[in-house]
């Protein structure tokens, strides 16, 4: 192909999100692909996670465990990992010229923390703010499904992890939080209706990626 980027241009943040079992894991690989078609080999990350100490925040986020973890502890946890995958992974990379596709990141926590666990939204951006300076995603991915099908795809795979067990009742808000954040920036996200075939998702996602790279090269 012959639209390669001019190797100068600054590289781009992309995430991808949605609820459990929505596809992001699989969908991530085929957007790597369709980047590589023209030339950009990206940085792959996750959240909660992403480095060795935000991977180890990720263990104490999603385990099971006895003592219930405070709502604020696990949003804090979150935003320390988020910090150091900031500082050690994601700035570096971006500073460096590349591009970074990452497994979930902040509207994760507007979508499970703000719409799941109804924090305050207004908590959740004064953490943003101090953690993250001005840096936003250049491009939000969202992956939606009605959460029972998700669910059922997820709980295929094993033990239910802290998040998984949560209600179905929890997802349909973490749904609908994703929904409106996407409803107030609609250039900047894209929302794909997960529950069609791999197939379906996979050519919307890449018409999708298109748009997003002829945006790019037109500024
Ligand atoms: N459009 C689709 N139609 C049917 N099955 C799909 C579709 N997309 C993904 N799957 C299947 O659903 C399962 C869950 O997909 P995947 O692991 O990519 O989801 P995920 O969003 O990464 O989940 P998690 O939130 O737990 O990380 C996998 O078995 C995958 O093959
Ligand atoms: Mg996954």
């Amino acid at each position: 192909m012959s639209n390669r980027l001019d190797q100068q241009r600054k590289g781009s943040f992309i995430t991808v999100e949605g609820t459990e079992g929505v596809g992001k894991t699989t969908n991530i690989a085929w957007i790597r692909q369709c980047l590589n078609t023209y030339g950009i080999e990206p940085l792959m990350s996750r959240e909660p996670g992403g480095t060795n100490l935000a991977e180890e925040i990720r263990v104490l986020l999603l385990e099971p465990r006895e003592e219930p973890m405070a709502e604020l502890t696990e949003l804090l946890l979150i935003f320390a990992a988020r910090a150091q995958h900031l500082a050690r992974k994601i700035v570096p990379a971006l500073n460096a010229g590349q591009w970074v596709l990452c497994d979930r990141f902040t509207d994760a926590t507007y979508a499970y923390q703000g719409g799941g666990r109804l924090l305050d939204k207004t908590t959740i951006n004064n953490l943003e703010n101090l953690v993250q300076a001005d840096l936003r995603p250049d491009l939000v991915l969202i992956l939606d499904i009605e959460p029972e099908l998700g669910l059922q795809r997820a709980r295929q795979r094993g033990e239910p992890d802290r998040f998984e067990q949560e209600t179905l009742e929890f997802f349909r808000r973490v749904r609908a939080a994703y929904q409106e954040r996407a409803s107030q920036d609609p250039t900047r996200y894209l929302v794909i209706d997960a529950g069609q075939s791999l197939d379906q998702v996979q050519r919307q996602i890449q018409s999708g990626i298109e748009a997003f790279m002829s945006r790019r090269l037109a500024v």
